[in-house]
């Protein structure tokens, strides 16, 4: 397959480039070449590059961007995807996008997951976005595959893991405030790209949850990254809604990926057995690129 990958510098981006690129051609335009905001620059590069898939990673994400910024937010997180899903049926191609746990209201009782069928009710202007996103994917394309994911990681792009251990090499003394009462699953983006690559393969379409097993805080997160690299570093609990913004954000964020488990589809594995193997292969850079 040739599969077009936007946000292919992105966190998410990076691995799918990586893993996709293994077994099928990749073409990965940066955003100067290929900016999704503009319909004129999405149709000619469909029409030059005549993919047969793309996958779109692109995306604001930093909730606190997200609410300053309402115009950029929707050009990129909506009217972007509603211009790669109108080319893409034009073309006849297939359209990957990627949407996230912030679509729903987090509101069920702990540890019930929210399943793909769920009725979203986002409470963030992230998640409202996101949420558009999927219904202009939805709407515009009839081969799509959506895939809802959560706390993405990896080694590419900043995350979690990263300003954890940036924390800690640092030395900074002012407790790190983490929530111990929101809950999700973090996931390694590389897993997730290789979810995609099984969806590719297998012909997958719909919406998907896809997501690691399990469950942790924010809090129990970190003092296991410290606790598995053997790192000090002073976090202290607190409750979600003791954060800037944190009223803003789902408490339960557990997704069950139901309809690629019934499909036969699922790669996911537990999210601790993916953080470790994360850890041990590049536990060591991740540290010495947090120094000072
Ligand atoms: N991070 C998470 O925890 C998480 C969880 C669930 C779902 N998701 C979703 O997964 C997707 C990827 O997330 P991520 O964390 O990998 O994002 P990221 O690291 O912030 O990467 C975003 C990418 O989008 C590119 N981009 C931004 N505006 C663009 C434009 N107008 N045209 C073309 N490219 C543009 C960026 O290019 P530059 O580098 O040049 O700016 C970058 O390559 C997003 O849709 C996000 O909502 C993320």
């Amino acid at each position: 397959m040739k599969i077009l990958i936007l946000g292919a510098t992105g966190g998410l981006g990076h691995d799918c480039r990586k893993v996709l690129g293994q077994e099928h051609e990749v073409i990965c335009p940066g955003k100067e070449d290929v900016d999704i905001v503009s319909w004129d620059v999405v149709i000619d590069a469909f029409d030059s590059l005549s993919p047969d898939v793309v996958v779109n990673c692109v995306g604001l994400t930093d909730p606190e961007v997200c609410e300053a910024d309402p115009f950029a937010l929707r050009k990129i997180n909506v009217e972007g995807p509603r211009n790669l899903a109108q080319s893409s049926a034009r073309f006849g191609c297939k359209i990957v996008h990627v949407s996230c746990g912030h679509v729903f209201a987090g509101r069920k009782a702990m540890p019930q997951p929210y399943f793909e069928d769920d009725a979203p009710h986002p409470l963030s202007a992230y998640g409202k976005s996101k949420l558009e996103s999927e219904t202009a994917v939805r709407s515009n394309s009839p081969n799509y595959i959506i895939v809802r994911s959560h706390w993405l990681y990896g080694i590419h792009g900043y995350n979690f893991v990263k300003s954890i251990l940036q924390h800690a090499v640092r030395g900074v003394s002012t407790p790190m405030q983490l929530p111990d009462d929101q809950f999700g699953a973090p996931t390694w983006s590389h897993r997730l790209a290789l979810q995609i690559r099984e969806f590719l393969n297998r012909d997958g379409r719909g919406s998907y949850h896809s997501t690691a097993y399990g469950y942790c805080s924010p809090f129990e997160l970190a003092r296991y990254i410290l606790k598995k690299l053997n790192l000090k570093a002073p976090i202290e609990p607190c409750s979600l809604t003791a954060l800037s913004g944190g009223h803003l954000q789902p408490v339960n964020c557990i997704l069950e990926n139901r309809l690629s488990k019934k499909q036969g589809v699922n790669v996911m594995v537990s999210w601790e057995k993916d953080l470790d193997t994360f850890l041990e292969q590049f536990g060591d850079q991740l540290i010495q690129e947090a120094g000072p």
